[in-house]
């Protein structure tokens, strides 16, 4: 089976489906506790994806890997994934302690993309697990890549992906140094934000 015909498979979206319940609803609880401890919304939304086979694709032929399974379950992460956005930076941290402290299942991968943005002025931290699905009476290791990130730094992200197409022409690096420009003025939102919170909080 070519990996096409293999990732369109009722079964594998099925699983990877029960993947994205399993971690929307360990999600769901860590936003209720700390809901409770802290007073206020922590979860602000959540969303999740399959990566299309068209993207997997352009993914491995930019990694000069070849067309099969193999080289997917190796080297892409990403084939699942879930983005969970919270209003402060502190509390995104609390949602990864209590995601990475969880026994029953096992984190791969943790990429800072707060303390250390990427050379775009993209910011989230990147949690990469592998998460138990019993399914037909086995279980499944399946792997989940989980992006959380301020409500800011969604607002970026989502301008920086919208404008991406437009970086191939002449002036792509003046947009690149135009956007990163907003990153780092978005840093400073998140950062003020937090301070005020915090400043009525001490009140
Ligand atoms: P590569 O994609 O080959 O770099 O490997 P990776 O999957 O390990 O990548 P990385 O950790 O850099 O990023 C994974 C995901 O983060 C992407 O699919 C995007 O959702 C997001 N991302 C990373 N960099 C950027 C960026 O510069 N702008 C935006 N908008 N999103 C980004
Ligand atoms: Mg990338």
């Amino acid at each position: 089976m070519d990996l096409k015909e293999y990732l369109q498979q009722e079964e594998f979206v099925v699983k990877c489906e029960c993947g994205i319940s399993l971690m929307n609803a360990k999600l769901q609880i860590i936003n209720a506790e700390l809901g409770m401890r802290f007073g206020r919304k922590v979860l602000h939304s959540m969303s999740s994806r399959i990566k299309s086979y068209e993207s997997i694709a352009g993914k491995l032929k930019r990694k000069g890997l070849p067309e099969n399974l193999l080289s997917v379950r190796d080297h892409i992460n990403d084939v699942v994934g879930i983005r969970a956005v919270c209003t402060y930076t502190d509390d995104l941290y609390q949602v990864a302690e209590l995601l990475c402290s969880q026994k029953d299942m096992r984190l791969l991968k943790r990429k800072d993309y707060i303390k250390k943005p990427k050379k775009s002025g993209y910011r989230s931290l990147h949690l990469i697990f592998q998460i138990p699905i019993s399914f037909q009476k086995e279980v499944y290791w399946i792997k989940i890549e989980v992006q959380l990130r301020t409500a800011a730094m969604d607002y970026w992200a989502g301008l920086d992906y919208q404008l991406q197409y437009k970086k191939e022409n002449r002036e792509a690096k003046n947009i690149g140094r135009e956007l990163k420009e907003y990153a780092n003025l978005i840093q400073q939102i998140d950062t003020k934000v937090l301070e005020l919170r915090k400043w009525i909080e001490a009140i």
